[in-house]
């Protein structure tokens, strides 16, 4: 369509959110347009008659009807005359104006309140409808205001306007209004179904109830009825509506036998078609409810919940509207909402609320709000609370301008409203500082925290450090040259760049790392500067930090929420004494983390007293991720001790087991030494074998073989199909390498740790690639952890499989399940 629906558009449009505002509700109208939907949605092929996926051969039916009702029925009527042609052998349909068709006859009737030409047309309709028989065809035109304009009696229309009037003042809903209206009628609530039985009906639905219920739509003549007259009854009761004549809906369900009814437009079409027009626009865009049915301060409530810069947050629905006694303002509902959102409105902001056919019970279709409707208000001295008190929202936008007119509209798919929220400036985002210094780790060890600023707000990172590092790692710089970096080399490269451009930040800093390896700044510095940045850049559009990682990564996902790998007894590497086996860890096999936070906290009790039992307490030290270590240099031991601890805990959830063999800190020179043996791979399998059979619960298992052994990890995986095999050391986060390990079919699973790689960009590409090829991911922690949480996060909005961060008692580690533990509350 090259005409603006909305004719003032260009008045209105006087600044650059108002025109963004515009557009999107400019294109929810244009999408749910009758003509538009109906060429979408039907579309003759010979004799074949296709409807939204459902297919009518045409020659099985020796007459087609066409009648129908509600606000678009007649333009429906003039665009199926347009597919059909001389098929149609007659019609009646009523509508709010009429449409010069060639065999269908168009009614004028009026809405909300019916009339006698209401009766007039129907009872046309009802004479077109009793003249199909069983071998006809009769297509149904279904759309909102039906029930008002489909009266089949003079007794209906009055009791129908009664019923109207007495509603209105009562604060019902439009379902217990439409409940009622089934009940005092012979065609709705599926009467005209059994008026047209034995014929086939193709019910062509345009919804204008919110939710999508078919049976509600011009109070469901083609749809079998639920309630009954006792509920009607007890609707009219519970407001004192007054006396009606009731009558009971069909309940044979014979009559619904050869009932297509078929949704064509609903205000879902509508949000869709906002929702991508925002985005068009850069705009983050979310439906936040397609049935909004609430007060203006309930639904101000819901729309400014999750507000964040550049967004768009839309509702389909109808305002609830309480009339207090007395009150004489004028306006319709979507006005009556804009001026009341005056009071929620942040600087910036703009909202529109629009009656779908264009009438808002006045000549505007609704009204657009923003500061500048505030300033001038107070120009002219108005009193907003007043205007509000008595509903008066018409004169108000008389005088201070924000009407939206279309005139009437050929759609009616009830209200449309929206909050924008303009985009942050760019000077909001640009970076005005960057800091290290130097702090301990977990291990006492050396490592930088670094802070990224962009004026008001900023984020601070500090970056862990491995023991069992790979070969193929990014490099470490040590500590205070790394200070001296960040301040000489990265802050200037830096500074006036935005931090929401993570990808073209994080390009920047693998330029200056120089190498693969990232040797001239260090990975510890390029990975706390773009952690830091990604963390600014969540508070500049003041959202989580998960969340902003969410929209990094897009929309995958491998679990709703990780599974945790908790390590309990440590080992390799993270030990003074004990088996040369790193990690044993145990992960509760659900993704219900406080259940799995509860189950692991238990376990590690029970596996104290066990060790108690053993050994003394002096002998059972902790280790770097905060498991126990204990002084059996046997492999089996710390496997036996995990297993008899999750049989002995009566925990709710299933739990598995797992390990980080961390081969290669005990390969040497072609072999592997364990408890005093050399091994051949070979032989390392049959000891993994053997553990397997062991202990079935042993389900992941980290590193089996030594870094550069992709074979013998392939071998492993097609031996162990049951169990994931996990690459750390394998694959360090590389996209690379990781590719390389998927050719060779060498892992199923993978440990995600960005200090690994050096960016948040290469982590998420290389999860991309991982969840591509259904490669599990685990989110870890390093042995040396500082109390940084950012792997909570990194988990959760990239909704991987897994999160490693060692015993829950130790705070480095706790601080990550904590953290975890803390999104889930609040995003539930
Ligand atoms: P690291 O150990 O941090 O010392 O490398 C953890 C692991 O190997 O998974
Ligand atoms: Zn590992």
């Amino acid at each position: 369509m090259d005409k603006k629906l909305i004719t003032n558009f260009d008045t209105l449009a006087t600044s650059k959110s108002r025109r963004d505002a515009l557009t999107v509700a400019e294109a929810g109208l244009q999408a749910i347009d009758t003509q538009v939907v109906l060429q979408n949605s039907i579309e003759l092929d010979g004799t074949i008659l296709r409807v939204a996926g459902e297919r009518f051969d045409l020659t099985r039916y020796e007459h087609t009807y066409v009648i129908g009702f509600g606000k678009v029925a007649c333009t429906a009527a003039y665009t199926l005359e347009q597919i059909l042609q001389e098929r149609i052998k007659e019609g009646a349909v009523v509508g709010l104006s009429e449409r010069v068709c060639q065999t269908i006859d168009t009614y004028a009737g009026t809405h909300p309140i019916p009339s006698t030409q209401n009766y007039t047309a129907t009872k046309h309709i009802d004479e077109v409808a009793r003249s199909a028989k069983e071998n006809d065809l009769v297509i149904v035109i279904v759309s909102g205001g039906g029930s008002a304009l489909l009266c089949s009696t003079m007794a209906e229309c009055d009791q129908g306007q009664k019923l109207f009037n007495a509603f209105l003042q009562s604060g019902g809903t439009i379902e217990e209004l439409n409940t009622v209206r089934k009940h005092i009628s012979k065609l709705k609530g599926g009467g005209l179904a059994q008026s047209l039985y034995p014929a086939t009906v193709i019910s062509l639905i345009f919804s204008d109830v919110p939710g999508g219920d078919l049976a509600a739509v011009a109070s469901g003549p083609t749809c079998f009825d639920e309630s009954t007259v006792a509920d009607a009854q007890a609707i009219i009761d519970c407001y004192g509506l007054g006396d009606f004549i009731l009558n009971e809906t069909p309940k044979d369900l014979e009559y619904f036998k050869r009932v297509h009814n078929i949704p064509i437009v609903s205000n879902m079409t509508a949000l869709n078609a906002m929702q991508a027009s925002a985005r068009t626009l850069g705009y983050r865009a979310d439906i936040v409810s397609a049935t909004q049915y609430a007060t203006p301060k309930e639904t101000a409530a819901m729309l400014t919940k999750q507000v964040v810069p550049g967004s768009v947050q839309a509702m389909g629905g109808e305002t609830k509207v309480i009339v207090p006694e007395g009150c004489d303002g004028t306006g319709g509902r979507n006005g009556y909402l804009a001026l009341s959102m005056l009071d929620s409105l942040q600087s910036g902001q703009v909202f529109i609320s629009i009656a779908s056919d264009g009438h808002d019970n006045t000549n505007a279709a609704g009204a657009l709000v923003d500061s500048e409707t505030i300033s001038k208000a107070t120009e002219m001295s108005l009193n907003i609370q007043e205007y509000q008190t008595n509903l008066n929202s018409f004169p108000f936008f008389a005088a201070v301008g924000g009407h939206i007119r279309t005139g009437q509209l050929d759609s009616n798919v009830s209200d449309l409203l929206f909050l924008l929220t303009p985009k942050i400036s760019r000077d909001d985002a640009t970076i005005t500082d960057i800091t290290a210094k130097v702090l301990p780790d977990s291990r006492g060890k050396e490592t930088i925290s670094v802070t990224v600023t962009a004026g008001e707000h900023s984020g601070t990172f500090s970056v862990p450090s491995g023991a069992s590092t790979g070969i193929r790692e990014v490099q470490v710089i040590p500590a205070r040259a790394a200070v001296t970096i960040v301040a000489d080399t990265v802050k200037p490269a830096l500074l006036g760049t935005s931090v929401l451009d993570q990808s073209g930040l994080d390009a920047t800093l693998r330029n200056l790392g120089q190498t693969p390896s990232l040797a001239a700044i260090g990975g510890n510095v390029a990975l706390g500067v773009s952690v830091a940045a990604c963390k600014a850049a969540a508070q500049v559009q003041g959202i989580e930090i998960w969340k902003y990682i969410a929209d990094l990564f897009g929309h995958q996902t491998q679990a709703p929420a990780p599974r945790l790998f908790v390590n309990l007894i440590n080992g390799g590497e993270h030990a003074l004494v004990g088996s040369a086996i790193q990690e044993h860890q145990i992960i509760p096999d659900t993704d219900d983390v406080a259940a799995a936070h509860a189950a692991a906290t238990a376990v590690q009790a029970t596996l104290h007293q066990l060790l108690l039992k053993d050994f003394k307490q002096s002998e059972i030290t902790i280790g770097d991720e905060g498991g126990f270590v204990i002084p059996s240099t046997t492999i089996e031991a710390p496997f036996a001790y995990v297993a008899a601890a999750i049989e002995q805990t009566d925990t709710a959830v299933p739990i598995l087991m797992g390990a980080d063999m961390a081969a290669s800190s005990f390969y040497k020179a072609g072999e592997y030494e364990l408890e005093g043996a050399q091994l051949t791979p070979g032989q390392l399998q049959t000891v993994y074998r053997s553990l397997h059979k062991q202990f079935p619960r042993l389900q992941q298992v980290e590193d089996p073989f030594a870094e550069h052994d992709f074979a013998a990890f392939a071998k492993y995986q097609s031996a162990q199909p049951a169990v994931t095999c996990i690459g750390d050391d394998l694959t360090t986060t590389n996209k690379t390498t990781l590719q390389k390990a998927i050719t060779k079919q060498a892992i199923n699973g993978i440990i995600i740790k960005p200090n690994q790689i050096g960016t948040v960009s290469d982590t998420l590409a290389t999860m991309q690639l991982a969840y591509q090829h259904n490669i599990r991911c685990i989110v870890s922690h390093r042995s040396g952890e500082t109390m940084d949480d950012f792997i909570a996060d990194l988990a959760f909005g990239t909704k991987s499989y897994g999160l490693k961060a060692g015993a829950p008692t130790m705070p480095e580690r706790a601080a990550k399940y904590d953290r975890l533990l803390a999104i889930i509350q609040t995003h539930e």
